[in-house]
């Protein structure tokens, strides 16, 4: 009923010769997959546009990792949502603990943005996920609980929003959480997009992990309960270990 989605980041990587990637992404993807997955792909801002016209008509969507939340104005240095949508971006990662830890990016200001996302006709990644003090402590459920009813914004559906679940201590570490523990995660998130936006909406929102997913653990990870897909950085570079990674769905 949910479409699955393998999405990469690739963060602070990728010069206009990383286009090759994407090009072999786009040749090599079995038409079996990309009949039944959706496959993303967020470079840098500066390649939006040009991978956007190479992956035209393609089964591979581009999208972004980040945006300011006005349309337009005086933020110097900063990309809206329009202008993301105008270079062809399909969806937008927001709220990325990357940029939560180095940007002190809070609930309030990744609502904004996924509200952005919404404006200018984009799918909004929310991301979300507990530090390892926090998960010691105890306090996952909590932290993740909070981050998703501050981040998300009212009205939620699956067309335009997309949650994923992303243990800071998971990304670029190597380390996984057990499936178990993912479920867990994921059974609290589909629960509380449930009691807020109804059973509908709530089941039609696409739940994502993502930390270390490399193609060894693809197939293990995304059958945990309640996973519908993967956000995915270090391995989304190379487009025989991204691919490897979707076709855990074949
Ligand atoms: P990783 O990053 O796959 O390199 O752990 C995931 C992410 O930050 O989205």
């Amino acid at each position: 009923m949910r479409r699955p989605l393998v999405a990469g980041n690739w963060k602070m990587n990728g010069l206009a010769a990383s286009i090759v990637e994407l090009d072999l992404m786009i040749k090599d993807c079995p038409a079996t997959l990309a009949a039944r997955i959706d496959l993303l792909v967020c470079p840098p801002f500066t390649l939006i546009e040009e991978f956007a016209a190479a992956a035209a008509g393609s089964s591979v969507m581009i999208g972004a990792q980040d945006c300011h939340p006005k349309p337009s104005g005086a933020h110097t240095g900063d990309i809206s949502a329009e202008m993301l949508k105008d270079s062809g971006a399909r969806a937008v990662i927001v709220g990325h603990s990357e940029r939560r830890a180095d940007h002190g990016e809070q609930d309030a200001l990744v609502r904004a943005k996924a509200e952005a996302a919404r404006r200018a006709g984009l799918i909004a990644i929310i991301c979300v996920g507990e530090t390892l003090a926090e998960r010691e402590a105890g306090r996952t459920l909590e932290v993740v609980g909070r981050q998703l009813s501050g981040s998300v914004p009212d009205g939620a559906t699956g067309e335009e929003v997309v949650i994923a679940y992303e243990p800071v201590w998971a990304i670029g570490t190597g380390k996984t959480p057990t499936v178990a523990d993912i479920a867990e995660v994921h059974g609290l998130i589909r629960r509380e997009l449930s009691a807020r936006f109804g059973e509908a909406a709530g089941q039609s929102i696409r739940v994502l992990y993502g930390g270390s997913v490399k193609p060894e653990n693809a197939r293990t990870l995304l059958q945990a309960q309640d996973v519908d897909g993967a956000l995915v950085g270090g391995a989304s570079l190379k487009a025989r270990d991204f691919l490897a990674i979707a076709e855990a769905y074949l």
